[in-house]
């Protein structure tokens, strides 16, 4: 392609790292819209003739239909995708394609591509995003009313319910759905006519490519728009911060389907065997999901490292860009559909979790609080009140809400008999009335106003 100026073809070794195909061929589709967009853009504006923008639009609809029927071939002579589609065009219609490049750069045109691959990349996270978030609404809504313990320090704290606890992870999708829509809309400008560094002397109209990509508008400064990859940074922050959400879901899988804790069955298409140990499941999935939130935050520290350093406008570094954002991407759709997965087929051992909810004394703060509230009682004194009822329950090896009333007035002469109203699990997360609380009614709320917001 700069034949020209050059007597020596590249060594074997300048070829083998400066080749990007291998991986940014992922963006055929992205780049060949790219193309149609500028050429119809030159015609229009006169640029080139009608015919050759014709000739051109038509090689490349050729050029595309036959990489998805072949595949786009590892060529490295011919270094990135963008280079191998021209050189195909020229293959199909001749020397008309030369006229593809006018008036753009690959620096433009790599930005570009870039930016759709990344929309296209998002679109289809938010919508296997949204599909998690349904699959947690409908299991948190079969179990609206299941008793768990809800933990602090993983000690039993206070019993909660599993749908509460399901649409926490909710409320976390919920916002992970936010940022990547926050960061589509910001990413949604066109760098298409930037060209190389510093816009073009021919009459193009950026305007009319950019609504022909589906951008906003085109973006604003020509040194920026070659040189930005925030979008991809943004994307990364995104993914990892999701990963993060769905790697403590996958913990808790991991830890509820252990023996100790017996929460979960995963399904068996959620689990797999051991080689040597006949009785295991073993929850590979989820331990994967946790494990590749880890190599997705490394991807965004790897972007974040190449870019940092660099002066305007684009270097060469920048290739490097697309790995990192493919990989993370490909290791996130794959965290949320397992995650998805694994919750739609998840049986919760409900009768398991409501014995652990009652053994722990979880509802000591049930107590503590009826005792200010039908005792008159300062919070400080009820508690102290309280820990000598535990530590009674204890001494008799039975759960609060069946400490015979005498201990509990020898313990404090306010209490009487009304107490024990408040000492079941039910009875504690039916209380939790206060917005954003545990019971049962307020989680049915919840799922209904996230459902609502969904629509
Ligand atoms: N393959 C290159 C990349 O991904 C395309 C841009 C090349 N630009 C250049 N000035 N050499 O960054």
């Amino acid at each position: 392609m700069w034949g020209g100026r050059f007597a020596e073809g590249p060594s074997a070794v300048m070829r083998a790292i400066n080749a990007s195909i291998p991986f940014d061929k992922q963006m055929w589709r992205q780049d060949i819209a790219g193309s149609k967009a500028h050429v119809a853009m030159l015609g229009a504006q006169g640029i080139v003739s009608a015919d050759d923008a014709a000739a051109i639009a038509a090689g490349l609809d050729a050029v595309a239909a036959d990489y998805a029927a072949n595949g786009v071939p590892d060529d490295l002579a011919l270094e990135d995708i963008h280079m191998l589609t021209e050189a195909r065009l020229a293959d199909a219609i001749g020397p008309a394609a030369g006229r593809l490049h006018t008036a753009r750069s690959r620096n433009d045109q790599v930005a570009t591509d870039f930016r759709l691959w990344v929309r296209d990349a998002i679109d289809e996270v938010m919508a296997a995003l949204t599909a998690l978030r349904r699959a947690l609404q409908d299991s948190a809504e079969e179990h609206a009313d299941s008793v768990m313990p809800g933990f602090t320090h993983l000690q039993s704290a206070q019993p909660v319910t599993l749908g509460h606890h399901l649409m926490a992870y909710d409320a976390m999708i919920a916002r992970d759905l936010s940022r990547f829509a926050d960061a589509r809309a910001r990413m949604n400008s066109c760098p298409l006519g930037a060209a190389a560094l510093a816009g073009t002397s021919f009459p193009i109209d950026r305007h009319t490519t950019a609504a022909a990509l589906g951008f906003d508008g085109p973006t604003t400064n020509s040194l920026d728009s070659v040189s930005d990859r925030d979008f991809a940074i943004e994307y990364l922050t995104c993914a990892t911060q999701c990963a993060l959400h769905l790697s403590r879901l996958a913990e808790e899988f991991v830890l509820w389907a252990s023996q100790p804790f017996g929460f979960v069955a995963l399904s068996d298409q959620w689990s797999t065997g051991s080689s040597i140990m006949p009785q295991k499941r073993n929850p590979d999935a989820a331990e994967l999901v946790r494990g590749h939130s880890g190599r997705i935050l490394g991807c965004l520290t790897a972007l974040m490292v190449t870019m940092k350093g660099l002066p305007l406008a684009y270097s060469k570094d920048m290739q490097d860009d697309k790995p990192p954002v493919f990989e993370a991407h490909g290791l996130l759709a794959l965290s949320i559909a397992a995650m998805t997965g694994m919750v739609e087929s998840a049986t919760f051992r409900t009768e398991r979790m409501r014995a652990v909810a009652e053994s722990g004394y979880a509802t000591a703060t049930d107590l503590a609080d009826w005792l200010v509230r039908e005792a008159g009682l300062p919070f400080r004194e009820a508690h102290h009140v309280t820990g000598r009822a535990v530590k009674r329950a204890e001494e008799l090896g039975i759960g609060l809400d069946a400490v015979p009333i005498e201990d509990l007035t020898a313990i404090d002469p306010r209490i009487d008999a009304r107490v024990y109203g408040v000492l079941t699990v039910d009875a504690s997360v039916a209380s939790r009335t206060s917005f954003g609380g545990t019971a049962p009614a307020n989680v049915r709320a919840a799922i209904a106003a996230a459902r609502g917001e969904m629509v």
